[in-house]
């Protein structure tokens, strides 16, 4: 698996992201406006070149180029508190394989390295099973229930938190010694 930078090409990825009611299920499950994304695509890299984001497509071992999802951190904003967050999805097809994993243990990995971002919260529906696991993995810290509004849909959040300055990242019980 290896991380490559978001760019304008990658309209395509977008829309296997935005546009499936599947990738979405967890997220209100109403898939975004397709003449909206391009905007959004826009924005997004341009974010990356402020600084104020870390979006990365995840290419699987045996792909080439073709994207199986993304993973990022961005300057984020809950309830008017600034604060750094991190979100992650996976293609039908490639679920269940451990990659959504391994891509964010991968990000935090550099995150921690580069010292660019320390505490980085996660807000998964309480519904979304493979990402709360992925949270606990990782090693973050379960604070709180809380209701967060994604684009126009209530949802019922767990709020977790971790600290790349303080905690080592979890170790997976799949991949010892790494
Ligand atoms: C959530 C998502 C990123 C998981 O990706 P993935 O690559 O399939 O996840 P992994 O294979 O790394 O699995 C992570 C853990 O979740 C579990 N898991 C994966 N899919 C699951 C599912 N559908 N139901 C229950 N558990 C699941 C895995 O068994 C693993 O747990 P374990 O380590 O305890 O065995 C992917 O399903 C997805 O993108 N879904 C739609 C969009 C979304 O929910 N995005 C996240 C918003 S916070």
């Amino acid at each position: 698996m290896k991380l490559l930078e978001l760019t304008t090409d990658d309209l395509p990825l977008y829309e296997s992201v935005y546009l499936d009611p599947r990738m979405l299920k967890h997220l209100g499950g109403v898939p975004f406006q397709r003449e909206r994304l391009p905007q959004k695509l826009a924005r997004d890299v341009e974010s990356i070149r402020r600084g104020a984001a870390w979006i990365f497509k995840i290419i699987p071992d045996e792909e080439e180029e073709r994207a199986a999802g993304s993973v990022c951190i961005w300057e984020s904003g809950i309830h008017d508190e600034p604060m750094n967050e991190i979100g992650w999805s996976i293609l039908p097809e490639f679920q269940r394989q451990g990659l959504a994993t391994k891509a964010v243990r991968a990000l935090l990995e550099q995150a921690r390295e580069s010292g660019r971002w320390d505490i980085i919260h996660a807000f998964p529906s309480v519904t979304n099973t493979a990402s709360n696991a992925i949270c606990r993995k990782m090693g973050f810290t379960l604070l709180e229930e809380v209701d967060l509004e994604w684009s126009g849909h209530k949802l019922r959040c767990n709020h977790w938190l971790i600290d790349l300055s303080q905690a080592p990242l979890g170790r997976d019980h799949r991949s010892p010694g790494r």
